[in-house]
């Protein structure tokens, strides 16, 4: 297809050649943009567009030169094409496939299935009238671009955290297999598009992204059409997931491509300096862990400037999670970006790029393990009144580990459940030792669990250990 990336290397292979020998000249400093860096390694880097900030001159200047690949914000939304039941309105999403096209860059299609910006119509039909109506949907959409968009989030977010299917209208009024049907209608209207099933909070291994994955290998094994998994990566700064690598490529394992979709990386505003840094190393080692994962086809960030960012209205109090801020100047995110995307073997390293940091919850260092076997940070990513989330990871040293057992203290609160771990208290102490499938770890390489804590956020985390078994 002439628009995937690796087609776009072959077209792009005589720039590239030149600038090769511009990035192999001694006095060379850098590619001039991200893009070349990008199209270098057949790498998509794309961004989320408003088609109608396409008229202003900052935002159009970055995303012609910075971006190969885009994707809709909103356009090719449910409310965007069919506001009225049969009535399709194009427009905006006509105005991104053709700046996809007259810009040379790939297009990804978001999204065809999802429970939110629904229009009204739908959300009030009956069962086999939505799944008619669904069907359609996607037919039509999907037919509309088909020859142009390269893949379609087909259905968006339709698992719960805890690995549940979500109650959504379509989950609630047709059932499980409103998912397959979409799949099916998708691949029928335009059998060139890889399909995909995108979600957020599924880049580490936890629930809601091993009922992913359990819903890949079942669609694999039954024949329904699918072909890659995206991973929102609507990130806290300083908490890139220590096994998201290993949930990419365990995806990639199962015969299907994957990507970063929706990369943002958020702080507590006014952003400060050292946010910033540890912004730039968390966009860096997500760019270095999508190029560490063979089937991973590039990232995908979810905006350009801070001016324009959803998070804010969602998160207030929170924002700067882009890479550019807002008068559109560079943020230091964007020289990582350019350093992981020059890195011709990329191997992210959890022992020099730290996954834990700044945020003002209570956060172990990584602990000096008198054993040296394998070292844990615990910390709290969440809380709410009377309740918390946090995430442990389990870091190797210089051996491989074929199962590991981890120790720690609160001073208050509890733990309610846990994933990615089996655990025991007694009184604040808390052991977890490794679940079947995530005891082996390599040499220097890293795995996380999870868990949702009861009462208080503790203030302090002691007594933290992890040893071999
Ligand atoms: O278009 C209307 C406009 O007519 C109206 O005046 C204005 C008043 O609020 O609203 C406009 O619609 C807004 C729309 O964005 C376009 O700007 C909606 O209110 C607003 O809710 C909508 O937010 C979008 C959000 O999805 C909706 O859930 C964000 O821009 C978009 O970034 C966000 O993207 C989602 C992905 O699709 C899926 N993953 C999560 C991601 C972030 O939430």
């Amino acid at each position: 297809m002439p628009g995937t990336p690796r087609a776009r290397l072959a077209v792009a292979a005589a720039a590239v050649a030149g600038m090769a020998a511009v990035l192999l000249a001694p006095s060379a400093t850098a590619a001039d943009s991200l893009k070349q860096l990008a199209d270098a390694q057949g790498f998509d880097i794309g961004f989320a567009v408003d088609p109608n900030r396409l008229g202003e001159s900052q935002y159009r200047q970055i995303a012609d030169t910075e971006f190969n690949f885009v994707v809709a914000e909103n356009a090719m939304k449910w409310d965007a094409t069919e506001p009225n039941q049969g009535q399709f309105s194009w427009s905006a999403a006509d105005a991104v496939a053709s700046y996809a096209r007259t810009s040379g860059k790939g297009l990804y299609g978001h999204t065809l299935v999802w429970h939110n910006q629904l229009p009204g119509w739908a959300s009030n039909l009956g069962g086999s009238q939505l799944l008619s109506a669904m069907r359609n949907h996607v037919s039509t959409v999907a037919a509309r671009y088909a020859g142009q968009v390269e893949a379609w989030d087909v259905v968006n977010e339709a698992f719960e955290d805890n690995g549940s299917r979500r109650q959504s209208v379509f989950q609630q009024r047709i059932g499980d297999s409103y998912i397959e049907e979409a799949f099916r209608a998708a691949r029928a209207a335009d059998p060139g598009a890889k399909l995909c099933i995108n979600d957020y909070s599924t880049d580490g291994i936890n629930a809601k992204s091993t009922a992913i994955y359990n819903l890949v290998k079942d669609f694999k094994a039954r024949g329904v059409p699918i072909d890659c998994v995206g991973f929102q990566a609507h990130l806290i700064v300083g908490q890139v997931p220590g096994d998201m690598q290993q949930n990419l490529q365990r995806f990639a394992d199962l015969g299907v491509d994957v990507r970063i979709t929706e990369l943002d990386i958020r702080m507590s505003t006014p952003a400060t300096s050292s946010g910033l840094q540890q912004q730039a190393r968390d966009y860096e080692r997500v760019f270095d862990i999508c190029q560490a994962v063979d089937r991973c086809q590039g990232v995908t960030i979810w905006g350009i400037s801070d001016k324009y960012s959803w998070v804010p209205g969602t998160f207030p109090g929170q924002g700067a999670a882009l890479v550019w801020d807002e008068s559109y100047q560079r943020k230091p995110a964007y020289a990582a970006i350019a350093t992981a995307l020059g890195d011709i073997d990329p191997t992210p390293d959890p022992t020099t790029e730290p996954t834990t940091e700044p945020t003002t919850e209570p956060t172990t260092d990584p602990t000096p393990d008198p054993t040296g076997d394998c070292t844990l940070a615990v910390r709290v990513t969440n809380t709410w009144p009377g309740g918390f989330q946090g995430e442990g990871t389990v870091t190797a040293g210089s051996s491989a580990l074929s199962g590991w057992t981890t120790s720690f203290r609160f001073d208050q609160g509890g733990i309610g459940t846990l994933w990615n771990g089996t655990v025991s208290s007694s009184g604040g102490s808390f052991t977890v030792v490794n679940a079947p499938y995530n005891g082996t770890v390599a040499a220097g390489g890293s795995t996380s669990f999870g868990f949702v804590g009861t009462g208080a956020a503790p203030a302090n985390i002691t007594q933290v250990s992890c040893a071999a078994r």
